[in-house]
């Protein structure tokens, strides 16, 4: 079997690690890939978003399945073009990707089919905007209505921030001249709820939560997220039921209704409220870093889960470890801003998984080669033995130029 993962991060890595311990023995390749990914895959230079390009290779070699992993090759296209080309492919069409690239589609579908979620209003024009965000309380919630790299949410404390925001998001050049969703503001521990989607069918993945500031104690700017575990105490088994039943598979059933049916994950960024638990987003793919922490624990076949769930079937066995996993990410210095690269990384010693974010190999060494560069992941029974043994590995990686967070899993374990 010849599967082609599409994407270059730690959740590809993690995606090609799973399908690496299918018994199937499947043949990978990974366009654009890594250098860590480079050791399990044939890395192909394909950009993400390149649809030609991939389905021309995928065709060429003849691949029997493609696993999408960043949500832009989704927004491109790339699953409608290898379906019209007879090719198997697991993720969303371009229409289902809208739940996650477009903020207001999510939101009047939350609103359409009753699924609880932050109260809202979108605006086009900045005047009104800022005239209805001055008279609401602050902090004030502002996302772009499109994809933007996980900078598109602003939590402004004040006017005078909120101003600035609205002027970048809607007549500024860096977003490009859009919409804003304003929301309500929202309080409570976050956590991810990923699933396999087909149709109306929905099966659950381990929760994980992810770490989203870059610096201990939940300060500093947001970013793609610095770490994440499994295993997370504040979230009971009513908690699991209530948001599977009221927001997962409510919203499966919505975007088949709306003729548009999921069939690849569905990505809920959840908030336990002191009102029940909310959508504060939906993503249409595997989040990253929860991939790395989750997918390590799928005990069951990779290849035939995403082939299921690829051409309709049932993702059958699907079964889970109940060890927890942490993980920890390790970033150039003055990520999420900007950063240099190239630094030569020595992660020999590390003794546990070790994902690659954004490396490369330079005269056959391995050097960094993006904002987050690596993710070291334990796995153990309990988050405490957990924590221990991962930090003991990223202690043990040399490289000058990374930071990491230091207190991964504080709010499972109190602190
Ligand atoms: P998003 O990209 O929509 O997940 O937003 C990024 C982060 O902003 C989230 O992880 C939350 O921490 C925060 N956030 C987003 N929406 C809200 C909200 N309605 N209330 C409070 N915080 C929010
Ligand atoms: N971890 C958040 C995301 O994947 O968007």
């Amino acid at each position: 079997m010849k599967v082609l993962v599409i994407g270059s991060g730690g959740r590809e890595h993690a995606i090609v690690d799973a399908l690496g311990r299918s018994p199937r023995c499947p043949q990978i390749f990974c366009a654009p890939g890594n250098a860590g990914i480079a050791a399990q895959a044939t890395c192909v230079s394909l950009q993400d978003t390149d649809v030609q390009g991939l389905l021309d290779f995928a065709l060429s070699e003849g691949i029997d399945l493609t696993v999408v992993g960043p949500e832009a090759a989704l927004a491109a296209g790339v699953v409608d073009a290898f379906r019209a080309a007879g090719l198997r492919i697991f993720g969303h069409s371009k229409a289902a990707t809208r739940i996650e690239s477009s903020k207001e589609f999510a939101k009047i579908l939350m609103e359409k089919y009753d699924i609880p979620t932050a109260g809202y209003k979108s605006f086009t024009d900045y005047a009104e905007a800022l005239a209805y965000v001055s008279l609401r309380p602050f902090p004030a919630v502002l996302k772009y209505d499109g994809l933007a790299a996980g900078k598109g949410v602003v939590i402004a404390k004040d006017l005078i921030e909120a101003q600035a925001a609205l002027k970048d998001m809607l007549i500024g050049e860096s977003f490009g001249k859009g919409k804003v969703v304003v929301e309500d503001y929202l309080t409570g521990p976050e956590f991810s709820f990923m699933a396999f989607v087909n149709g109306c069918n929905v099966y659950p993945m381990p929760l994980a939560q992810d770490h989203k500031r870059a610096f201990d104690g939940d300060e500093g700017p947001n970013t793609g997220g610095m770490g994440a575990y499994t295993g997370l105490p504040f979230i009971c088994g009513e908690d699991v039921s209530f948001a599977y039943e009221n927001i997962l598979k409510r919203t499966a059933y919505a975007m088949v209704n709306e003729g548009c049916p999921l069939t690849g994950v569905l990505y809920g960024g959840l908030m336990k409220t002191p009102q029940g638990i909310k959508v504060i987003e939906f993503n249409a793919r595997f989040g990253d870093p929860e991939t790395e922490v989750v997918l390590p624990l799928l005990d069951s076949d990779a290849c035939d889960i995403f082939s299921s769930v690829a051409c309709g079937n049932d993702p059958q066995p699907l079964e889970w470890s109940e060890d927890i996993t942490m993980g920890v990410v390790l970033a150039s210095k003055g990520y999420p801003g900007s950063y240099r690269k190239g630094f030569e990384i020595d992660c020999n010693e590390a003794g546990e998984r070790i994902f690659h974010m954004g490396t490369a190999m330079k005269d056959g060494k391995l050097v960094t080669n993006g904002g987050r560069v690596l993710m070291a992941v334990a796995r153990a029974a309990s988050v405490t033995d957990a924590r221990e043994k991962v930090y003991k590995a990223v202690s043990s990686i040399k490289c000058e130029n990374l930071f990491y967070r230091s207190d991964i899993g504080h709010w499972a374990l109190g602190e």
